[in-house]
Protein backbone atom coordinates (compact mmCIF):
# COMPACT_ATOMS: atom_id res chain seq x y z
CA UNK A 1 0.00 0.00 0.00
CA UNK A 2 1.73 3.28 -1.25
CA UNK A 3 0.32 6.49 -0.03
CA UNK A 4 -1.07 6.84 -3.63
CA UNK A 5 -3.36 3.86 -3.35
CA UNK A 6 -3.92 4.67 0.10
CA UNK A 7 -5.31 7.61 -1.14
CA UNK A 8 -7.30 5.78 -4.12
CA UNK A 9 -8.67 3.83 -1.64
CA UNK A 10 -10.28 6.45 0.63
CA UNK A 11 -11.44 8.10 -2.74
CA UNK A 12 -13.21 4.60 -3.70
CA UNK A 13 -14.36 4.19 0.01
CA UNK A 14 -16.17 7.43 -0.29
CA UNK A 15 -17.52 7.83 -4.08
CA UNK A 16 -18.78 3.84 -3.80
CA UNK A 17 -20.31 4.43 -0.72
CA UNK A 18 -21.99 7.52 -2.29
CA UNK A 19 -23.18 5.10 -5.37
CA UNK A 20 -24.24 2.88 -3.40
CA UNK A 21 -26.49 5.35 -1.28
CA UNK A 22 -27.36 6.69 -4.75
CA UNK A 23 -29.46 3.37 -6.14
CA UNK A 24 -31.28 2.66 -2.65
CA UNK A 25 -32.14 -0.15 -0.64
CA UNK A 26 -33.30 -3.52 -0.47
CA UNK A 27 -33.24 -6.22 2.00
CA UNK A 28 -32.16 -9.25 -0.42
CA UNK A 29 -30.11 -12.09 1.08
CA UNK A 30 -26.77 -10.91 0.41
CA UNK A 31 -24.80 -14.23 1.08
CA UNK A 32 -22.63 -14.44 -2.05
CA UNK A 33 -23.01 -10.87 -3.34
CA UNK A 34 -19.90 -9.41 -5.01
CA UNK A 35 -18.34 -6.61 -2.49
CA UNK A 36 -15.86 -4.28 -3.04
CA UNK A 37 -12.45 -5.50 -1.51
CA UNK A 38 -11.09 -2.58 0.47
CA UNK A 39 -14.57 -1.78 2.04
CA UNK A 40 -16.34 -4.82 1.98
CA UNK A 41 -19.52 -3.15 0.86
CA UNK A 42 -21.78 -5.00 -1.57
CA UNK A 43 -21.67 -3.91 -5.43
CA UNK A 44 -24.66 -5.80 -6.55
CA UNK A 45 -27.35 -2.91 -7.55
CA UNK A 46 -30.01 -5.66 -7.45
CA UNK A 47 -29.90 -5.97 -3.99
CA UNK A 48 -30.82 -2.02 -3.27
CA UNK A 49 -34.32 -1.01 -3.64
CA UNK A 50 -35.60 0.39 -0.74
CA UNK A 51 -39.22 -0.74 0.61
CA UNK A 52 -41.39 0.63 3.24
CA UNK A 53 -40.70 -1.81 6.63
CA UNK A 54 -42.82 -1.87 9.52
CA UNK A 55 -41.63 0.13 12.82
CA UNK A 56 -42.18 -2.69 14.90
CA UNK A 57 -39.27 -4.30 13.78
CA UNK A 58 -36.94 -1.85 12.87
CA UNK A 59 -33.48 -1.40 14.70
CA UNK A 60 -32.96 2.48 15.51
CA UNK A 61 -29.14 3.11 15.60
CA UNK A 62 -26.81 5.63 16.10
CA UNK A 63 -22.81 6.51 14.19
CA UNK A 64 -19.73 7.02 16.15
CA UNK A 65 -17.15 7.98 13.78
CA UNK A 66 -18.44 9.37 10.74
CA UNK A 67 -16.78 9.48 7.02
CA UNK A 68 -14.15 6.65 7.14
CA UNK A 69 -15.44 3.18 7.88
CA UNK A 70 -17.68 3.76 10.43
CA UNK A 71 -19.89 5.44 7.38
CA UNK A 72 -19.31 2.82 5.02
CA UNK A 73 -20.84 0.86 8.01
CA UNK A 74 -23.82 2.78 8.20
CA UNK A 75 -24.53 2.82 4.22
CA UNK A 76 -24.13 -1.38 4.77
CA UNK A 77 -26.47 -1.30 7.28
CA UNK A 78 -29.18 1.22 5.79
CA UNK A 79 -29.62 -1.70 3.22
CA UNK A 80 -32.13 -3.39 5.61
CA UNK A 81 -35.49 -2.32 5.99
CA UNK A 82 -35.20 -3.42 9.45
CA UNK A 83 -32.52 -0.60 10.44
CA UNK A 84 -33.17 3.47 10.89
CA UNK A 85 -30.54 5.41 11.48
CA UNK A 86 -31.81 8.21 13.75
CA UNK A 87 -28.35 9.91 15.60
CA UNK A 88 -24.49 10.38 14.34
CA UNK A 89 -21.39 11.50 16.33
CA UNK A 90 -18.50 13.08 15.36
CA UNK A 91 -15.73 15.62 17.00
CA UNK A 92 -14.56 16.60 13.69
CA UNK A 93 -18.33 18.49 12.16
CA UNK A 94 -16.41 18.59 9.08
CA UNK A 95 -16.90 14.67 8.46
CA UNK A 96 -20.13 14.22 9.27
CA UNK A 97 -22.63 16.56 5.79
CA UNK A 98 -22.35 13.39 3.83
CA UNK A 99 -23.95 11.38 6.32
CA UNK A 100 -26.48 13.90 7.17
CA UNK A 101 -27.63 14.26 3.49
CA UNK A 102 -27.26 10.38 3.28
CA UNK A 103 -29.49 9.87 6.02
CA UNK A 104 -32.31 12.56 4.80
CA UNK A 105 -32.48 10.81 2.02
CA UNK A 106 -33.00 7.16 2.86
CA UNK A 107 -35.13 8.31 6.30
CA UNK A 108 -36.99 11.24 5.21
CA UNK A 109 -35.32 13.66 8.00
CA UNK A 110 -32.08 14.69 9.54
CA UNK A 111 -30.39 12.29 11.96
CA UNK A 112 -29.53 14.65 15.44
CA UNK A 113 -25.97 15.54 15.50
CA UNK A 114 -23.86 15.12 18.60
CA UNK A 115 -20.07 15.53 19.30
CA UNK A 116 -19.93 13.86 22.41
CA UNK A 117 -21.24 10.06 22.29
CA UNK A 118 -21.84 9.83 25.65
CA UNK A 119 -24.87 12.30 25.17
CA UNK A 120 -25.73 9.99 22.00
CA UNK A 121 -25.90 6.95 24.46
CA UNK A 122 -28.09 8.62 26.55
CA UNK A 123 -31.37 7.82 24.11
CA UNK A 124 -33.56 5.49 25.48
CA UNK A 125 -34.86 5.25 21.47
CA UNK A 126 -31.04 3.42 19.91
CA UNK A 127 -30.96 -0.01 20.24
CA UNK A 128 -27.33 -0.20 18.47
CA UNK A 129 -24.72 1.66 17.79
CA UNK A 130 -21.40 1.48 15.23
CA UNK A 131 -18.56 2.27 16.56
CA UNK A 132 -15.79 3.60 13.86
CA UNK A 133 -14.01 5.91 15.81
CA UNK A 134 -9.86 5.33 15.60
CA UNK A 135 -8.70 2.43 17.23
CA UNK A 136 -7.64 4.52 20.56
CA UNK A 137 -11.00 5.14 21.62
CA UNK A 138 -12.98 1.89 20.72
CA UNK A 139 -12.31 0.72 23.94
CA UNK A 140 -14.61 3.61 25.55
CA UNK A 141 -17.00 3.83 22.94
CA UNK A 142 -18.01 0.13 23.73
CA UNK A 143 -17.53 -0.21 27.04
CA UNK A 144 -19.95 2.72 27.73
CA UNK A 145 -22.20 1.65 24.79
CA UNK A 146 -22.51 -1.83 26.33
CA UNK A 147 -23.47 0.01 30.04
CA UNK A 148 -25.56 2.03 27.89
CA UNK A 149 -27.74 -1.41 27.13
CA UNK A 150 -26.62 -0.72 23.58
CA UNK A 151 -25.99 -3.33 20.69
CA UNK A 152 -22.57 -2.32 18.72
CA UNK A 153 -21.19 -3.10 15.75
CA UNK A 154 -17.52 -2.42 16.38
CA UNK A 155 -14.81 -1.54 14.11
CA UNK A 156 -11.69 -4.09 13.94
CA UNK A 157 -8.61 -4.07 15.76
CA UNK A 158 -10.97 -4.30 18.82
CA UNK A 159 -8.51 -2.22 20.91
CA UNK A 160 -5.62 -0.26 20.79
CA UNK A 161 -3.84 -2.71 23.12
CA UNK A 162 -3.89 -5.88 25.27
CA UNK A 163 -5.59 -4.91 28.36
CA UNK A 164 -8.47 -2.99 26.76
CA UNK A 165 -9.34 -6.00 24.82
CA UNK A 166 -9.64 -8.25 27.97
CA UNK A 167 -11.98 -5.80 29.42
CA UNK A 168 -14.20 -4.80 26.19
CA UNK A 169 -14.05 -8.99 25.98
CA UNK A 170 -15.80 -9.13 29.58
CA UNK A 171 -17.81 -6.37 29.31
CA UNK A 172 -19.75 -7.49 26.40
CA UNK A 173 -20.27 -10.70 28.78
CA UNK A 174 -20.93 -9.11 31.67
CA UNK A 175 -23.98 -6.75 29.95
CA UNK A 176 -25.18 -9.68 27.65
CA UNK A 177 -24.38 -7.39 24.51
CA UNK A 178 -24.35 -8.42 20.99
CA UNK A 179 -21.23 -7.29 19.35
CA UNK A 180 -20.35 -7.63 16.05
CA UNK A 181 -16.67 -6.78 14.78
CA UNK A 182 -16.05 -5.40 11.44
CA UNK A 183 -13.89 -8.41 10.21
CA UNK A 184 -16.28 -8.57 7.15
CA UNK A 185 -13.57 -11.33 5.47
CA UNK A 186 -15.03 -13.69 7.77
CA UNK A 187 -18.79 -13.36 5.76
CA UNK A 188 -17.07 -13.71 2.06
CA UNK A 189 -17.13 -16.72 0.07
CA UNK A 190 -13.42 -17.48 -0.38
CA UNK A 191 -12.27 -17.11 2.82
CA UNK A 192 -15.56 -18.92 4.12
CA UNK A 193 -14.80 -21.41 1.03
CA UNK A 194 -11.12 -21.78 2.05
CA UNK A 195 -11.73 -22.23 6.12
CA UNK A 196 -14.48 -24.79 5.66
CA UNK A 197 -11.67 -26.63 3.46
CA UNK A 198 -9.24 -26.42 6.14
CA UNK A 199 -11.25 -27.45 8.67
CA UNK A 200 -12.90 -30.44 6.97
CA UNK A 201 -9.15 -31.77 6.82
CA UNK A 202 -9.50 -31.90 3.03
CA UNK A 203 -5.99 -30.44 2.71
CA UNK A 204 -4.39 -32.84 5.34
CA UNK A 205 -2.11 -32.16 8.19
CA UNK A 206 -1.07 -28.38 8.69
CA UNK A 207 1.96 -28.15 9.97
CA UNK A 208 2.53 -24.00 8.86
CA UNK A 209 0.25 -20.93 8.60
CA UNK A 210 1.07 -17.57 7.29
CA UNK A 211 -0.53 -14.12 7.22
CA UNK A 212 0.91 -11.72 5.43
CA UNK A 213 0.24 -7.98 4.46
CA UNK A 214 2.24 -4.68 2.77
CA UNK A 215 3.03 -2.04 4.18
CA UNK A 216 4.44 0.69 1.63
CA UNK A 217 3.20 3.86 3.73
CA UNK A 218 4.18 7.03 3.53
CA UNK A 219 2.90 10.00 6.11
CA UNK A 220 5.75 12.71 5.44
CA UNK A 221 6.95 15.28 7.67
CA UNK A 222 4.26 17.28 9.23
CA UNK A 223 4.09 20.64 10.87
CA UNK A 224 2.95 21.28 13.89
CA UNK A 225 0.14 23.80 13.45
CA UNK A 226 -3.18 25.08 15.20
CA UNK A 227 -5.96 22.42 14.70
CA UNK A 228 -9.03 23.26 12.37
CA UNK A 229 -11.71 24.98 14.10
CA UNK A 230 -14.56 22.05 13.09
CA UNK A 231 -12.06 19.82 14.96
CA UNK A 232 -12.07 18.81 18.70
CA UNK A 233 -8.30 17.90 18.85
CA UNK A 234 -8.75 17.52 22.71
CA UNK A 235 -11.57 15.03 22.63
CA UNK A 236 -10.30 13.34 19.10
CA UNK A 237 -6.98 12.34 21.26
CA UNK A 238 -8.78 10.93 24.05
CA UNK A 239 -7.80 8.76 26.30
CA UNK A 240 -4.15 8.83 24.57
CA UNK A 241 -1.56 11.32 24.84
CA UNK A 242 -2.56 14.24 23.75
CA UNK A 243 0.41 15.34 20.94
CA UNK A 244 0.94 18.88 19.60
CA UNK A 245 -1.66 18.64 16.08
CA UNK A 246 -0.14 17.44 12.97
CA UNK A 247 -2.67 16.88 10.26
CA UNK A 248 -0.60 14.01 8.63
CA UNK A 249 -1.15 12.24 12.04
CA UNK A 250 -4.90 12.54 12.38
CA UNK A 251 -7.32 11.55 10.28
CA UNK A 252 -6.81 8.11 8.76
CA UNK A 253 -2.95 8.49 9.11
CA UNK A 254 -3.54 7.72 13.04
CA UNK A 255 -2.75 4.12 12.51
CA UNK A 256 0.88 4.44 11.95
CA UNK A 257 1.45 6.37 15.21
CA UNK A 258 1.40 4.45 17.92
CA UNK A 259 -0.54 6.74 20.23
CA UNK A 260 -3.29 6.23 18.62
CA UNK A 261 -2.97 2.92 16.60
CA UNK A 262 -0.65 -0.70 16.03
CA UNK A 263 -0.02 -0.14 12.60
CA UNK A 264 -0.43 -2.38 9.67
CA UNK A 265 -0.17 -5.43 12.38
CA UNK A 266 -3.52 -4.29 13.50
CA UNK A 267 -4.90 -2.68 10.58
CA UNK A 268 -4.80 -5.24 8.21
CA UNK A 269 -2.92 -8.00 9.83
CA UNK A 270 -5.72 -8.39 12.21
CA UNK A 271 -8.13 -9.62 8.91
CA UNK A 272 -5.58 -11.92 7.62
CA UNK A 273 -4.02 -13.48 10.78
CA UNK A 274 -8.23 -13.97 11.59
CA UNK A 275 -8.38 -16.22 8.78
CA UNK A 276 -5.21 -18.40 9.28
CA UNK A 277 -6.65 -18.49 13.08
CA UNK A 278 -10.29 -19.56 12.12
CA UNK A 279 -8.71 -22.24 9.51
CA UNK A 280 -7.04 -23.51 12.34
CA UNK A 281 -9.99 -23.58 15.33
CA UNK A 282 -13.19 -25.59 15.47
CA UNK A 283 -15.52 -22.80 15.58
CA UNK A 284 -15.86 -19.23 17.13
CA UNK A 285 -13.27 -19.78 20.28
CA UNK A 286 -9.46 -19.52 18.44
CA UNK A 287 -6.26 -21.42 18.96
CA UNK A 288 -4.06 -19.10 20.79
CA UNK A 289 -0.33 -18.87 20.39
CA UNK A 290 2.02 -19.68 23.57
CA UNK A 291 5.12 -18.01 22.51
CA UNK A 292 5.40 -14.89 19.61
CA UNK A 293 9.03 -13.25 19.23
CA UNK A 294 8.93 -10.77 16.33
CA UNK A 295 11.87 -8.95 14.56
CA UNK A 296 11.73 -5.63 12.17
CA UNK A 297 11.96 -2.26 11.62
CA UNK A 298 10.95 1.43 10.73
CA UNK A 299 13.19 0.95 7.50
CA UNK A 300 11.28 1.95 4.46
CA UNK A 301 9.84 4.72 5.93
CA UNK A 302 12.23 5.59 7.83
CA UNK A 303 12.34 9.63 8.08
CA UNK A 304 8.84 10.69 8.25
CA UNK A 305 6.46 10.71 11.14
CA UNK A 306 4.80 7.43 11.66
CA UNK A 307 6.52 5.64 14.40
CA UNK A 308 5.13 2.21 13.96
CA UNK A 309 7.46 -0.52 11.77
CA UNK A 310 7.05 -0.91 8.06
CA UNK A 311 8.99 -4.33 8.16
CA UNK A 312 8.03 -6.83 10.45
CA UNK A 313 8.54 -11.17 10.66
CA UNK A 314 6.67 -12.55 13.62
CA UNK A 315 6.54 -16.12 14.27
CA UNK A 316 4.34 -18.18 16.97
CA UNK A 317 4.29 -21.27 18.49
CA UNK A 318 0.54 -23.15 18.86
CA UNK A 319 1.85 -26.09 20.93
CA UNK A 320 -1.60 -27.73 21.51
CA UNK A 321 -2.07 -28.24 17.57
CA UNK A 322 1.54 -28.82 16.23
CA UNK A 323 2.09 -25.67 13.82
CA UNK A 324 3.94 -22.64 13.68
CA UNK A 325 2.68 -19.35 11.95
CA UNK A 326 4.52 -16.29 10.63
CA UNK A 327 3.09 -12.91 10.25
CA UNK A 328 5.26 -11.11 8.01
CA UNK A 329 4.68 -7.38 6.74
CA UNK A 330 7.17 -7.19 3.74
CA UNK A 331 7.04 -5.38 0.34
CA UNK A 332 8.24 -8.46 -2.19
CA UNK A 333 5.98 -11.28 -1.92
CA UNK A 334 6.35 -12.44 -5.88
CA UNK A 335 2.91 -13.41 -7.22
CA UNK A 336 0.97 -12.95 -4.27
CA UNK A 337 -1.36 -10.45 -2.98
CA UNK A 338 -0.66 -7.54 -1.33
CA UNK A 339 -2.31 -9.37 1.52
CA UNK A 340 -3.13 -12.94 2.23
CA UNK A 341 -2.90 -15.81 4.18
CA UNK A 342 -1.81 -19.67 3.07
CA UNK A 343 -2.09 -23.03 4.79
CA UNK A 344 1.00 -25.36 4.50
CA UNK A 345 0.32 -29.22 4.83
CA UNK A 346 2.89 -31.52 5.92
CA UNK A 347 2.45 -33.16 1.90
CA UNK A 348 3.39 -29.74 1.17
CA UNK A 349 0.21 -28.90 -0.34
CA UNK A 350 -0.74 -24.86 0.37
CA UNK A 351 -3.59 -23.63 0.31
CA UNK A 352 -3.65 -19.53 -0.32
CA UNK A 353 -6.61 -17.03 0.36
CA UNK A 354 -6.83 -13.54 -0.43
CA UNK A 355 -9.58 -11.15 -1.41
CA UNK A 356 -11.08 -12.07 -4.55
CA UNK A 357 -9.96 -15.69 -4.40
CA UNK A 358 -8.25 -18.75 -3.54
CA UNK A 359 -6.26 -21.41 -5.04
CA UNK A 360 -4.93 -24.85 -3.61
CA UNK A 361 -1.21 -25.72 -5.21
CA UNK A 362 0.56 -28.84 -5.11
CA UNK A 363 4.32 -29.24 -4.18
CA UNK A 364 5.37 -27.72 -7.03
CA UNK A 365 3.35 -25.04 -7.45
CA UNK A 366 0.56 -26.86 -9.87
CA UNK A 367 -2.91 -25.71 -9.05
CA UNK A 368 -5.29 -28.10 -7.90
CA UNK A 369 -9.44 -28.45 -8.01
CA UNK A 370 -10.82 -27.09 -5.04
CA UNK A 371 -14.33 -27.43 -3.59
CA UNK A 372 -16.71 -24.68 -2.73
CA UNK A 373 -18.75 -25.20 1.14
CA UNK A 374 -22.51 -24.70 1.69
CA UNK A 375 -23.15 -21.31 1.49
CA UNK A 376 -23.12 -19.06 4.55
CA UNK A 377 -26.84 -17.71 5.10
CA UNK A 378 -26.42 -13.79 5.01
CA UNK A 379 -23.91 -11.03 4.47
CA UNK A 380 -21.97 -9.85 7.48
CA UNK A 381 -24.61 -6.56 8.31
CA UNK A 382 -27.16 -8.79 8.05
CA UNK A 383 -25.64 -11.20 10.16
CA UNK A 384 -25.12 -8.45 12.86
CA UNK A 385 -29.11 -7.34 12.83
CA UNK A 386 -30.60 -11.47 12.74
CA UNK A 387 -27.96 -11.24 15.95
CA UNK A 388 -29.50 -8.84 17.84
CA UNK A 389 -33.00 -9.90 17.34
CA UNK A 390 -32.01 -13.69 18.08
CA UNK A 391 -29.36 -12.65 20.61
CA UNK A 392 -27.02 -15.22 19.40
CA UNK A 393 -23.38 -14.73 18.71
CA UNK A 394 -22.62 -13.02 15.86
CA UNK A 395 -19.81 -14.33 13.05
CA UNK A 396 -17.18 -11.86 14.32
CA UNK A 397 -18.36 -11.69 17.65
CA UNK A 398 -16.03 -9.82 20.10
CA UNK A 399 -14.71 -12.30 22.14
CA UNK A 400 -13.74 -14.16 18.78
CA UNK A 401 -11.69 -11.16 16.90
CA UNK A 402 -10.97 -10.20 20.63
CA UNK A 403 -8.43 -13.26 20.48
CA UNK A 404 -7.50 -12.24 16.86
CA UNK A 405 -6.74 -8.94 18.43
CA UNK A 406 -4.82 -10.21 21.37
CA UNK A 407 -2.36 -12.09 18.81
CA UNK A 408 -1.77 -8.93 16.95
CA UNK A 409 -1.18 -7.04 19.89
CA UNK A 410 1.35 -9.72 21.16
CA UNK A 411 3.13 -9.44 17.34
CA UNK A 412 3.62 -6.04 18.58
CA UNK A 413 4.41 -6.07 21.91
CA UNK A 414 7.31 -8.94 20.83
CA UNK A 415 8.60 -6.36 18.36
CA UNK A 416 8.82 -3.24 19.99
CA UNK A 417 10.07 -5.07 23.60
CA UNK A 418 12.59 -7.25 21.39
CA UNK A 419 11.32 -10.05 24.10
CA UNK A 420 9.60 -12.98 23.02
CA UNK A 421 6.23 -12.74 24.70
CA UNK A 422 4.05 -15.44 26.30
CA UNK A 423 0.76 -16.02 26.60
CA UNK A 424 -1.10 -18.33 28.85
CA UNK A 425 -4.83 -18.31 27.21
CA UNK A 426 -6.62 -19.53 30.53
CA UNK A 427 -5.80 -16.10 32.55
CA UNK A 428 -6.07 -14.55 29.13
CA UNK A 429 -2.29 -12.62 30.23
CA UNK A 430 0.83 -12.13 29.63
CA UNK A 431 3.02 -14.66 31.62
CA UNK A 432 5.83 -12.63 33.50
CA UNK A 433 6.64 -9.17 32.06
CA UNK A 434 8.33 -9.33 28.89
CA UNK A 435 6.50 -7.35 26.41
CA UNK A 436 4.46 -5.48 28.68
CA UNK A 437 6.17 -2.60 28.93
CA UNK A 438 5.26 -0.72 25.75
CA UNK A 439 1.67 0.95 24.43
CA UNK A 440 0.86 -2.60 22.39
CA UNK A 441 0.05 -3.99 25.88
CA UNK A 442 -1.37 -1.16 28.04
CA UNK A 443 -0.91 2.95 28.29
CA UNK A 444 -2.01 5.33 31.09
CA UNK A 445 -5.33 7.05 30.46
CA UNK A 446 -4.91 11.13 30.38
CA UNK A 447 -6.32 12.60 33.15
CA UNK A 448 -10.23 12.69 32.67
CA UNK A 449 -10.37 9.04 31.29
CA UNK A 450 -10.66 5.50 32.89
CA UNK A 451 -10.84 2.04 31.99
CA UNK A 452 -13.38 0.61 33.79
CA UNK A 453 -11.71 -3.22 34.50
CA UNK A 454 -14.30 -5.90 33.88
N1 LIG B 1 -13.26 -3.41 8.47
C1 LIG B 1 -12.52 -2.80 7.57
O1 LIG B 1 -12.28 -3.30 6.47
C2 LIG B 1 -11.95 -1.44 7.90
C3 LIG B 1 -11.46 -0.61 6.89
C4 LIG B 1 -10.98 0.65 7.26
C5 LIG B 1 -10.99 1.04 8.60
N2 LIG B 1 -11.46 0.20 9.55
C6 LIG B 1 -11.49 0.59 10.97
O2 LIG B 1 -12.48 1.60 11.12
C7 LIG B 1 -12.10 2.49 12.17
C8 LIG B 1 -12.08 3.91 11.61
O3 LIG B 1 -11.07 3.99 10.60
P1 LIG B 1 -11.11 5.16 9.50
O4 LIG B 1 -10.07 4.83 8.52
O5 LIG B 1 -12.51 5.34 9.04
O6 LIG B 1 -10.65 6.40 10.39
P2 LIG B 1 -10.91 7.96 10.13
O7 LIG B 1 -9.89 8.69 10.92
O8 LIG B 1 -10.99 8.23 8.67
O9 LIG B 1 -12.37 8.21 10.72
C9 LIG B 1 -12.63 8.14 12.09
C10 LIG B 1 -13.63 9.22 12.45
O10 LIG B 1 -13.89 9.11 13.86
C11 LIG B 1 -13.94 10.43 14.42
N3 LIG B 1 -13.71 10.36 15.86
C12 LIG B 1 -12.53 10.29 16.52
N4 LIG B 1 -12.75 10.21 17.85
C13 LIG B 1 -14.10 10.24 18.02
C14 LIG B 1 -14.95 10.23 19.17
N5 LIG B 1 -14.47 10.13 20.40
N6 LIG B 1 -16.27 10.31 18.97
C15 LIG B 1 -16.80 10.43 17.72
N7 LIG B 1 -16.04 10.46 16.60
C16 LIG B 1 -14.71 10.36 16.75
C17 LIG B 1 -12.90 11.19 13.62
O11 LIG B 1 -13.08 12.58 13.71
C18 LIG B 1 -13.11 10.63 12.21
O12 LIG B 1 -14.09 11.37 11.50
C19 LIG B 1 -10.74 2.01 12.65
O13 LIG B 1 -10.88 1.21 13.78
C20 LIG B 1 -10.21 1.19 11.48
O14 LIG B 1 -9.29 0.19 11.87
C21 LIG B 1 -11.95 -1.03 9.22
Amino acid sequence: MDSNKNLSRRKFLQSSAVTAAGLGFGATSLANMAYDPNTGIATDPTARTRKNHSPNDKIVMGLIGCHGMGAANMRNLMQFDDVEFVAICDVDTARMPDEIKQIEKVYGKKPDIYTDYRKMLERKDIDAIIVGSPDHWHALNLIHACEAGKDVYCEKPISHNFVEARSMMNCKEYHKRVVQVGTWQRSTKEFHDAIEYIRAGKLGKITHCRAWAWDGTRIGKGKVETPPSTLDYDMWSGPAELLPYKSNKTHYNWRWVRNTGGGITTDWGVHMIDIALLGMSKGLDLVMPDTVSSYGGLWASDGDDRDAWDSIESIMRFPDQNFVMTWSILRDHPGKDGNGAEFVSQDGRTLRVWRGGWIILDADGKELPKESAEPQDSNHWRNFLDCVKSRQAPRSDLHSVGQTTMVCHMANMAAYSGKTVKFDKKKMDIVGNDGKGNLSYSREYRKGYTLKKY
